[in-house]
Order: structure tokens, then sequence, then C-alpha cells
């Protein structure tokens, strides 16, 4: 099958700021990142600037409240449910802070993707998310951090890695400076990552 000319669907869950979602905005409208669009962003928190990010960028939102179901297993049901209807390829996770369960990871398997802000394995794990991450690369006095993609499995941040980038920690840097470079960083990496990823499952 010729896939020269294919566009893959993504669908970016998140719960915050959407720094990530930006920038995989941003690389879809160029040569970065021209073999995928985002067909929907879903949210498990109102607030979540990333939402308004979309909506600016005309992408369908959808708000889908923990509250209103009665396990997580339900929840990520209903998000399989509605990733089908999308006919989504690819799930990226771009800061979103509520863990992945087994409906989902089994209908998606190994077409999840993360983002993290540290050199995994190290500074992984359920209490790794945020501000947590750098505070404690600092505190180990840590000579390089950086930012990993992988692919997601049950076990938080262990899934097979895919790209890294290496970033200094500089001897005056706070976890608030540390974690905007890296930021810049996840930025660069993570489409072309998943640019890269569509390619691999696709197109092999
Ligand atoms: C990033 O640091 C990412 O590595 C982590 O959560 C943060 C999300 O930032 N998983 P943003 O919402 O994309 O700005």
């Amino acid at each position: 099958m010729d896939t020269s000319n294919k566009v893959y669907n993504l669908a970016v869950l998140i719960s915050g700021n959407g720094s990530n979602l930006q920038s995989i905005i941003d690389s879809t409208k160029t040569n970065t990142l021209n073999n995928a669009v985002i067909k929907i962003v879903i949210s498990n928190k109102h607030d979540a600037y990333g939402l308004k990010r979309a909506e600016e960028n005309n992408i369908k939102t959808l708000f889908m409240n923990p509250v209103n179901y009665d396990n997580d297993l339900k929840y990520d049901k209903e998000i399989v449910n509605t990733l089908i209807k999308e006919k989504i390829d690819l799930v990226i996770l771009a800061g979103y802070l509520k863990i992945i369960t087994e409906p989902l990871l089994k209908h998606y398997n190994k077409r999840i993707l993360n983002i993290h802000p540290s050199l995994l394995p190290k500074f992984g794990g359920a209490k790794m998310y945020g501000i947590n991450v750098h505070k404690s690369v600092i505190k180990s006095k840590e000579k390089y951090s950086g930012c990993t993609v992988h692919i997601v499995t049950k076990d938080i941040d262990c899934g097979p890695i895919l790209a890294q980038e290496k970033v200094n920690v500089l001897d005056d840097d706070t976890p608030e400076t540390l974690a905007k470079r890296i930021l810049n960083y996840e930025h660069n990496l993570y489409p072309k990552t998943i640019k890269q990823y569509l390619c691999t499952l696709y197109e092999e």
C-alpha cells in the first residue's frame, strides 16, 4: 500500500497548560509533523489551558469529568469509544496526570506515547510528575537531566524509550529554571518523535 501521503489521526490527552500540545499543533502545520492531524483533545480537568489552545485552533475538545464515572476503567472505556469514533491512530499524552488503565492500554497497545521531563529510567514513577521531578534531580546533584518520549505500558514511565534529549543541570538552577529549559527541548523532541513513530508503526 502506498502510504506516502497518508495523514494519521492523533488524539491528545491533557490536564494542564498544554505547551506540548501547542508545539504539536504548530508542528502539524509544518514539515516536522505534516503526516498527522489532531482530531480531538481530551482533558480530565475543565480548566486545563490546553483546551483553549485547541479551541483557538479549531480542534474538537472534550472535558471528561472523572466524578461522572464509577471508576477509572469505565472512564477509560469511554475514552476508547470516543477514540474509535474519531478513527484515532495514535494517542498522545501531553501533561496528562491520570493513570492509563487496561481498556485504553489494551485497545491502543503500543499506540500511546508520553513525554516525561527526565532521562528515564531516572526520576520516573508514580510520584514523579511536574516540579517534583526537577526538585529531585537538583537534590540528587545530577549533572544532566533531560526529557524522554516513551511508549505507554501499564508500569508508569517504564515503557520502551523512543527518544531522549540530554540537558545540562546548571550550578544555579532552581527546579523552576530547569523545568523551563527542559520544556523547550520537549517542544522540539515530541513532534519529531511522533512523526518518526507513525512511520515506524504504519509504514514499515
Ligand atoms: C511536561 O513537562 C511533560 O514532560 C510532563 O508534563 C508537562 C506538561 O507540560 N508530562 P505542558 O502541559 O505540555 O505545558
